[in-house]
């Protein structure tokens, strides 16, 4: 796998790991309400800004661009598809935020399972698909260097220590739901 993609998995797993604590609090018989809330809160900011800032970004302005610019076609091809999954999964972000501000969490559970459900396909198809066909098509030179322009992204987008900020609000999630 090239540095660009490589880089782009890893952020995958984090967001499917997320996902496990997700479905966690989703089964939990410990009906702690303020917990949940919380935890939604901080959830919705992460997919907002990791996921989709952060994550989505990379792969829009960059990555994406770079194939498009290699013949792989974006309206009606697989970048096409991609990109209006990124959108749909902006929809269900707003959705989820707006359930949270009424403390509906019945109505934030259905989007945000929705939400998780829609990134696991997501995540599946750049993994198996677009990823492959980029480390096929790039070279490792190239990938280096989109790999730069990910880092400068990530410093302009979510800006420094931010990063290792999420990583640690997960940790913290997996203590709070035991995984
Ligand atoms: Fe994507
Ligand atoms: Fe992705």
């Amino acid at each position: 796998m090239g540095k660009a993609t490589q880089d782009l998995l890893n952020e995958h797993e984090a967001i499917l790991h997320v996902f496990s604590i997700l479905d966690k609090m989703l089964i939990s018989s410990r009906n702690d309400e303020e917990r949940d809330l919380n935890f939604a809160d901080e959830l919705v900011n992460f997919l907002s800004i990791f996921a989709d800032k952060c994550h989505h970004g990379k792969e829009e302005g960059i990555l994406f661009k770079e194939l498009e610019d290699r013949g792989v076609p974006n309206q009606g091809g697989p970048i096409g598809v991609m990109l209006q999954e990124h959108v749909l999964g902006r929809q269900l972000i707003a959705l989820m935020r707006e359930a949270l501000q009424g403390a509906d969490m019945e109505t934030f559970k259905i989007h945000a399972v929705e939400y998780r459900d829609l990134l696991r396909q997501h995540i599946q198809k750049e993994n198996v698909v677009l990823f492959r066909l980029a480390d096929q098509i790039i070279s490792d030179e190239k990938q280096a260097e989109l790999f730069e322009r990910f880092e400068e992204h990530e410093e302009n987008v979510i800006g420094h220590g931010v990063h290792e900020q999420l990583h640690a609000q997960i940790h913290a999630w997996e203590t709070l739901y035991q995984l």
